[in-house]
């Protein structure tokens, strides 16, 4: 069931660029791409537990800042060693300036 909560506004994340976002006890990273859409994954790189948020945005690529794994933040593929388990993806849509993303 869905279960959508604003995140952030449109324009707190520059292009190409991620956010970190703290709700009921979990934790998400918010991107915006190059070419201006928003995604939002879980905020844990799946090889440990670091914040994604923390990391480097490179296309469509969210590069961990510990080991640098790679995900494909449009997705949550696994994209690079060591990270070998996908990220899960959550929904996102704007409305009236804000960024929601469905934590359901
Ligand atoms: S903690 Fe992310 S790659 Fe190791």
């Amino acid at each position: 069931m869905p279960n959508w909560i604003a995140a952030c506004n449109v324009g707190d994340i520059e292009p190409e660029d991620v956010m970190r976002f703290d709700h009921g006890g979990r934790t998400f990273a918010i991107y915006r791409s190059p070419d201006d859409k928003y995604y939002a994954t879980d905020g844990l790189c799946t090889h440990e537990k670091v914040h994604l948020a923390d990391g480097l945005v490179m296309d469509n690529i969210i590069e961990c800042p510990k080991h640098n794994g790679r995900f494909d933040y449009r997705t949550g593929e696994a994209r690079g060693a060591p990270v070998c388990v996908n990220l899960k993806v959550h929904g996102v849509r704007l409305d009236g300036g804000k960024v929601m993303i469905d934590l359901g």
